[in-house]
């Protein structure tokens, strides 16, 4: 059977914004530049990005290209004793996805809330058994994207949404920026305090949050290369890294001005979203409309991650065991619904807790956070240590310079500020 592939260059582009531009965008990314010293938040940021996050994200398009094929295949081509590791990718990011997931729901539910004129309490929501609706529903959807196949489905939903939530928020910020007290927001956000830079807290946050934001180091971008035929992959890669950077520097443009506007709590952090900001649509007129359309835009960039994601384990099952795309996709999917259900019921009469935690917390921390950061370790071990660097060369292309300055890097320095990263989470210093 011939191997799906992107109709071009340009399909490509598409499907990877789609993938990194997700809920990390547009809520998580301002609130942790708030929290973490502003503007100057922007500085550890940037560098992390390009620095750590494109060359991490050339290097696992590089080998999706070269050995055409997806994560537990390309990690048994590189080298047969690591396949489990390739295993163990595929469960970190179906995990990650099963909780995700809830989040893509809720944010569902509240685009319908709005559009209906229906303003429900956050408290109020998670503690009912509505969510589970929502979840299924938008579980459904992510389904039958990934159901419908790399070039009908991945690539073709993205070149909808991506441009409509390009205008979405250009509207939303034009706005924001337009409430008296506009200034004072944009103030808070950017107003860079450089004393803040000597705390490696704040590198250890902008870490996190480059490789959450450019979902790599997931193999997601090993897949989608895979699909991938003639292409400049650091040119891509540029594309696509700087419209992340733009579409979350522009979210903290309509979020920031508006929580000053209405005098409120700028570091509210998780609730920025399902509590600050509908209490502000609430108290405006046609503010319904804003509602449905912020929510509207975070379930469209989320639907795009949460299907690069499902693509991970659905492609490892089409090309390892030879399964019809259809099958494949109905199998991981159901495993992937089940493993969600704790995360989406923890905040109901069930009270699904570990310790005293809701199970979907200790989601968001063991995969969410420590597993991405795993995973992201693995990826550069395994692929910047053991691939074969005449392929991989030229695969990338660059001067001989440039290239053994790529691999120090890919080598040694991604997965050191992974690992310090890790390490800074689990003693609980870094903010995210
Ligand atoms: N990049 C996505 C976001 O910003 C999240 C994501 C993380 C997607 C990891 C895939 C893998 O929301």
């Amino acid at each position: 059977m011939d191997r799906e592939m992107w109709s071009g260059g340009i399909g490509f582009i598409f499907a990877s914004i789609g993938s990194a531009v997700g809920i990390g965008n547009i809520w998580r990314f301002p609130y942790i530049v708030g929290a973490n010293g502003g503007g100057a938040f922007l500085i550890p940021y940037l560098i992390s990005v390009f620095l750590f996050g494109l060359p991490l994200m050339m290097l696992e398009l590089a080998v999706g290209r070269h050995l055409q094929t997806s994560v537990g295949p390309a990690f048994r081509a590189i080298g047969k004793r690591f396949y489990k590791a390739g295993i163990v990718i595929v469960a970190i990011v179906s995990l990650i996805l099963s909780y995700y997931l809830v989040v893509t729901s809720w944010v569902l539910a509240y685009a319908l809330f709005f559009a209906f004129q229906r303003p429900v309490d956050f408290t109020a929501f998670t503690g009912s058994y509505y969510p589970l609706l929502f979840f299924v529903l938008s579980g459904l959807i992510v389904y039958a994207t990934v159901r419908s196949g790399v070039r009908k489905g991945l690539e073709r939903i993205s070149r909808i949404v991506i441009p409509l939530l390009v205008v979405i928020l250009l509207f939303l910020v034009a706005f924001s920026l337009l409430q008296p007290g506009a200034a004072e927001g944009v103030a808070y956000y950017l107003a860079p305090d450089i004393s803040r830079l000597s705390d490696p807290m704040i590198w250890a946050a902008a870490f996190g949050q480059a490789f959450f934001s450019l979902s790599v180091g997931m193999g997601i971008l090993l897949t989608y290369g895979s699909y991938l035929g003639e292409a400049n992959l650091f040119k891509n890669g540029v594309v696509i890294v700087v419209a992340d950077i733009l579409i979350a520097i522009l979210a903290g443009f309509m979020i920031f001005p508006l929580v000053f506007a209405f005098g409120l709590d700028p570091a509210a952090g998780v609730n920025l979203a399902f509590v600050t900001l509908p209490s502000v649509f609430a108290g405006i007129q046609f503010g319904w409309v804003l509602g449905m359309l912020f929510f509207a835009m975070l379930f469209l960039a989320a639907l795009t991650s949460a299907a690069s994601m499902l693509e991970v384990p659905v492609a490892t099952m089409i090309d390892s065991y030879g399964y019809s795309r259809h099958k494949a996709t109905l199998l991981i999917f159901g495993i992937i619904f089940l493993l969600g259900l704790p995360s989406a019921l923890s905040y109901t009469g069930l009270h699904l807790e570990l310790f005293g935690t809701p199970l979907f917390d200790l989601s968001d921390y063991y995969f969410g956070t420590l597993g991405l950061i795993i995973s992201g370790l693995i990826v550069s071990i395994v692929a910047g240590w053991f691939v074969d660097t005449e392929w991989l060369f030229e695969e990338l292309g660059g001067s001989p310079r440039m290239q053994q300055a790529y691999l120090v890097l890919v080598r040694f320095c991604i997965p050191a500020v992974l690992f310090v990263t890790l390490i800074s989470q689990v003693f609980g210093i870094a903010a995210v």
